[in-house]
């Protein structure tokens, strides 16, 4: 059911510096941070050949990491993100199997423009996935 990694977000208490160890230190091509606010999150997108890192920074009040940052202040990887065709048959299967999906269960567009939701990280080893719709 799922297919590629679209990307591994990790969240970072310093944005700048953190893009700047992945453009420099690593040697990766980032981008400028994008503020999204509708998510609580500013985002610098690290591009590599076969996915995408995304750093986040929270962004405002009531922001969805600023919990998990107070818990991780260096930083940490905060969920994966995979591609699958249909999100509603996904989450249907899903549900079935005994997954518990986060929120209200409908999908909401994500950082992509896509339908997206989260999977409650108990079900999945103590990773929080995100499934997107491509
Ligand atoms: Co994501």
């Amino acid at each position: 059911m799922i297919g590629r990694l679209n990307h591994v977000a990790i969240a970072v208490p310093d944005l700048e510096a953190a893009a700047a160890t992945y453009a420099n230190t690593l040697g990766a091509k980032v981008s400028p941070p994008l503020a999204q606010p509708e998510h609580g999150v500013t985002v610098v997108f690290v591009e590599l050949p076969n996915t995408k890192i995304e750093l986040l920074h929270p962004l405002g009040d009531n922001s969805p990491i600023a919990n998990f940052l107070a818990k991780n202040a260096s930083g940490g990887i905060h969920h994966v993100c995979y591609e699958v065709d249909d999100i509603i048959a996904a989450r249907d299967k899903l549900k079935a199997e005994g997954a518990r999906v986060l929120g209200d269960g409908e999908p909401k567009i994500g950082a992509h423009g896509k339908p997206v939701l989260f999977l409650h990280p108990k079900d999945f080893y103590g990773t929080l996935i995100e499934i997107e719709q491509v």
